[in-house]
């Protein structure tokens, strides 16, 4: 069974209320929220505020994908607006180790999230102490894009590190998934998919998840 985080990047939001109570309804497991600074990536998204109103009416966890610099900053305010999961980019975070430490002292699940030019080895001590990687199957900023195919590879090698290390992270896979590619991820060793387009221009988005997750 896989387990899907919607990504609410593409929603509408003009009608955000609609919206929630869809990802709700379905048999999606998480909210997948990306939050965009315009500095470590070339996109603006949303912050605070949002979180917190989706916080209000969401019923399934809030997994938050941070893709700003210097995250150290704001780990307390995102634990107040409602976040259960925080992932931090790798490429963002000089004291990595620091930043889960405080993620889960906080009360959060930790993650780190890999570009996709960034290597799974870079884990190798820092696995054991983290609750999920989430892999980039597309350049982080947009929703949409083309699927980056080394992905099966990365995860592969990502899941033999996990199991050499006795670690209990879940491995995330985020961009361009589809009814597609998803069987074949899960083959690779991904637990939670992010799909976010792919569910919202579809007809029905509910019947979608539930293809999606059983796949
Ligand atoms: C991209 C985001 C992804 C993206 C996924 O920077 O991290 O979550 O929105 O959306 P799709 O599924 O549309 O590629
Ligand atoms: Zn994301």
């Amino acid at each position: 069974m896989n387990k899907i985080s919607v990504s609410i990047i593409n929603c509408d939001f003009g009608n955000l209320n609609r919206e929630i109570e869809m990802i709700n309804r379905s048999d999606a497991h998480w909210f997948h929220l990306d939050i965009m600074d315009g500095v470590f990536v070339p996109n603006i998204s949303f912050g605070f505020p949002v979180i917190q109103a989706i916080k209000s009416k969401a019923t399934k966890p809030l997994d938050v994908h941070l893709m700003i610099a210097s995250p150290d900053r704001y780990i307390k305010d995102f634990k107040a607006a409602g976040a259960d999961w925080l992932n931090v980019h790798y490429e963002t975070c000089p004291h990595l180790h620091r930043t889960i430490q405080s993620i889960k002292q906080k009360g959060m699940k930790a993650g780190v999230t890999l570009n996709p030019h960034t290597s799974v080895s870079l884990l190798e001590d820092i696995i054991s102490d983290v609750d999920l990687v989430l892999l980039m199957s597309v350049n982080p900023g947009f929703g949409g894009q083309a699927f980056i195919e080394n992905i099966y590879d990365k995860a592969a090698r990502l899941r033999e590190m996990i199991e050499k290390k006795g670690s209990k992270a879940l491995i995330q896979v985020d961009g361009g998934v589809d009814t597609g590619n998803i069987a074949k991820l899960a083959k690779a060793g991904v637990d939670v998919f992010v799909v976010g387009s792919f569910i919202f221009r579809a007809k029905d988005p509910e019947e979608t998840i539930k293809k999606l997750i059983d796949k």
